[in-house]
Order: C-alpha cells, then structure tokens, then sequence
C-alpha cells in the first residue's frame, strides 16, 4: 500500500513528551503554583533542553539528571515559586505519567516483530523508573540512553546508537518524537521519522520534514 512505511526492522522512541507527559509532574502540584503552572513547566522544559544543547557545544557534559535540576533551579526563579517544593518536584519527574496509549502501541508492534527501543536523553535510571513506573519495560526490547556516548540529541552519534545496536540501516528505523527538533535531527542522520504532534504546534524550518505526523502513537497503525 502507498500509505505504508516498509522495511522497518525497529521503532525507536523519544521518551519526554513522546511516552512520557512532562507535565505532569508540575500538573500534580498545580495547586501550589498557582495559575502559572503550565507556563513555568513549559520554561523548565525549554531550559532543560537549552541546556542539553549547550552542553553538547561546550564539550561539558552533565547528565539528565543534573541538567534537569539545574533548569528546574533557574525556571523556579524566573516565576517566583517557592523553593521548598523543588524536590517535590524533582519526585514526580521521576514518575511522570506514560500517555495512555503507549502500551497498545507496543503490544501492537510485538505482533508485527518489530523491534521496540527507547532512545533518549534521559540517564539509565531515570528511564528505569519511568518504564517499570508504567508497566511497560519489559515490553520494550530495549532501553537505550545517551549516557553511552554523552552527548546530547540531535548528535548523530545519538541516532547511530540504535543502528548500531540493531545491525541495521539508517533507513530500517522508524523514529517517533513529540519534539520536531528531534525528528529533524533523526531524519538528517537517515532515519524514517515521525512527528508525533500531540500538542498541535508548528513544525521546525530546518531542512527536514517528517515522513508522517500522527496525534499518538496508537496511530502508527495507518502506516506500521
Ligand atoms: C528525550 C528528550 C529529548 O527523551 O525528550 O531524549
């Protein structure tokens, strides 16, 4: 069928925003910050981020973990909240809700045989957590971290951990990310790569396009 994406030997996925809702830890709190919740989880994430960037130029490199205090630190100065609830916060990033439809998606692909991985930024415990927390680690043939050749995404040498792990093409992995940074990144490094726009936003100008954007993953179906 035209529609359909074949050859894929193995679906590689983002973990933040992707499987995992990084709102949802500041969601839980919502109460305690106040109105201003969701624009002060926004800002952790775009310093979180920022910071992996910077890192990754400087040739400085913290794990995940590190940088997603130290964001969390400058992003709760930036909107006035109050610093006791830092480690409430820190606790719930590591228990961030899965989206509700990550564990069809991998039976689903089980059927299939095809492979299943995480690629992600995120240290190797903090990717435990989060898969065991969601009941769906064992579900994933693999969980793969940057912390293998710390630096962060978009680095190829990120992306040529999974081709590299699974003896494969470029062009045999179908890539999923929420982030069009990172499907960008997938796609200039040779991967099939799909947007998974959840949150209707607009696409990066970055030379790269997706192959397909979907709303979740469940809808991998149309094409997988
Ligand atoms: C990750 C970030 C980029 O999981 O969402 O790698």
């Amino acid at each position: 069928m035209k529609n359909k994406i074949s050859n894929i030997k193995v679906c590689a996925f983002d973990a933040y925003g992707t499987c995992f809702d990084i709102n949802s830890a500041a969601a839980v709190i919502k109460n305690k910050i106040g109105k201003k919740w969701l624009d002060f989880a926004s800002t952790w994430r775009t310093v979180q981020l920022e910071y992996t960037w910077l890192r990754s130029l400087m040739k400085n490199h913290k794990d995940f973990w590190q940088v997603t205090k130290d964001s969390l630190d400058f992003s709760m100065k930036i909107h006035n909240i109050n610093p006791k609830y830092k480690l409430e916060l820190l606790k719930l990033y590591q228990k961030l809700e899965a989206y509700p439809e990550l564990k069809e998606t991998l039976l689903y692909l089980k059927k299939k045989k095809i492979k299943t991985c995480i690629l992600s930024n995120g240290t190797p415990k903090l990717l435990r957590l989060l898969t065991e927390k969601a009941q769906v680690k064992q579900l994933f043939d693999s969980i793969i971290s940057i912390e293998k050749v710390k630096i962060y995404k978009p680095d190829p040498k990120v992306y040529e951990l999974v081709t590299k792990k699974y003896k494969c093409k470029p062009t045999q992995v179908c890539f999923f990310s929420s982030n069009s940074w990172d499907v960008v990144g997938s796609k200039s490094f040779g991967f099939k790569s799909i947007w998974v726009n959840r949150l209707n936003k607009n696409f990066d100008n970055l030379d790269h396009k997706p192959n397909k954007i979907i709303k979740n993953l469940l809808q991998l179906k149309k094409f997988l």
